[in-house]
């Protein structure tokens, strides 16, 4: 079980975690976002205890060894010994890099999570995996170099999101969507009759969301299932749920001049997945019905084209669940449950892209 505290007198929170411990020395690690937005929101300067910031770039593209390099080389620089505190402030990257790199200074130092963006709050700091990605020969691999390791302590304020872009918050909902859809069915119920409310169609997301609600919930549904199966040898297959299409369809625009941010792309791959799912008779054409029309009114329409159909199947071969060089995946049904280790064909999932392709 994750130390995690949500929006709950959070200031208090952090002093009393840090009193509670007796750290030699604390350090804050963000990026140059965070700092301006997040510190200053929680007015770090004048109330943590003596600290020290590292600043570094911000952006997917900077989360790699020379980075890692540039953040050991300053805790080195500033002397840190096995005592220290290192406290992650920002976004999945911050969290994911920061992590990583306070679990293997001296064999590892205590580090806490503060998530600043939703698909951080939701998803990246719960759960304790942490790494980098890993470039060579012009290839990169996503989070290919890290380690398990839960962080001492995530503390979450709904605050930070009053100053994130309205696309990162989108993004980061699909993960809000498919906790839903995997684990609670009246949550997803909840959601869909509150989508009358939403202002969507400028693109915002914010109007009508209890944050601090669906903040809460997606974070207990997480960490419910990465406590029970923490090293994903099985249950926590299921968080995989609109992935497998989803990174495939990510990674295919990733090298084009649509780039899709993240959750953008998940939203496809769910839409993409449930119709899997309604293949193999484990949810209704009602619910694919009505899971599409909800992602659509979100997230809108990527246009995929038929003849990139093969290209982007053949990147699903890239995926580092599959086994026995099978494609797996993790498919919902009924709602609110999810299954995982099925083996699908290729030419079901060009049927699934298909259905998304003609669907309006
Ligand atoms: N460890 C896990 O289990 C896990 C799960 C999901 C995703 N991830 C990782 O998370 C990363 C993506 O995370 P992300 O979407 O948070 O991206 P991110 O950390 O790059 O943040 C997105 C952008 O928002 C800015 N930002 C952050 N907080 C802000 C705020 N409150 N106000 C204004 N700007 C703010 C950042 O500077 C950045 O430009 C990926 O690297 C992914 O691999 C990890
Ligand atoms: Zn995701």
């Amino acid at each position: 079980m994750n130390h995690i505290i949500i929006n709950k007198d959070f200031r208090n929170s952090i002093l009393e975690f840090i009193k509670s411990k007796k750290y030699s020395q604390i350090i804050v690690l963000v990026d140059e976002n965070t700092n301006k937005h997040c510190c200053e929101r929680l007015a770090f300067k004048s109330f943590l205890p003596k600290h020290e910031l590292i600043e570094i770039k911000s952006g997917e593209e900077e989360k790699n060894l020379s980075t890692c390099i540039q953040i050991w080389q300053k805790m080195t620089d500033m002397e840190l010994d096995r005592k220290a505190l290192l406290i992650n402030l920002g976004g999945g990257v911050i969290g994911d890099m920061g992590g990583f790199c306070a679990s293997t200074y001296k064999r590892g130092i205590d580090f806490i999570q503060i998530p600043t963006t939703l698909l951080s709050m939701v998803d990246a700091s719960v759960g304790g995996k942490l790494g980098i990605d890993f470039s060579f020969d012009n290839n990169t691999f996503k989070n290919h170099i890290g380690v398990f390791r839960v962080p001492d302590a995530v503390l979450v304020s709904t605050e930070f999101l009053k100053t994130l872009p309205n696309s990162e918050l989108r993004s980061g909902f699909a993960e809000v969507i498919k906790h839903c859809l995997i684990a609670d069915a009246d949550k997803w119920k909840s959601l869909v009759v509150s989508l009358q409310s939403l202002n969507v169609s400028d693109g915002t997301l914010s109007i009508g969301i209890d944050f601090e609600d669906i903040v809460s919930h997606s974070i207990q549904i997480k960490d419910k299932i990465t406590t029970e199966d923490p090293t994903e040898k099985g249950l926590r297959k299921t968080l995989n749920f609109g992935h497998t299409l989803g990174h495939a369809v990510e990674s295919f625009y990733l090298n084009t001049s649509e780039k899709l941010l993240h959750g953008e792309a998940i939203a496809v791959g769910i839409i993409c997945e449930s119709y899997l799912s309604l293949k193999r008779n484990l949810i209704s054409e009602e619910d694919l019905k009505q899971i599409s029309e909800y992602i659509l009114s979100v997230y809108g329409k990527v246009i995929i084209q038929n003849h990139d159909l093969d290209a982007i199947i053949e990147l699903t071969k890239q995926d580092k669940k599959n086994e026995y060089s099978e494609v797996q995946f993790a498919l919902i049904g009924p709602i609110g449950t999810c299954g995982y280790g099925i083996t699908v064909e290729e030419k079901e999932m060009k049927e699934a892209l298909e259905y998304y392709i003609k669907t309006v």
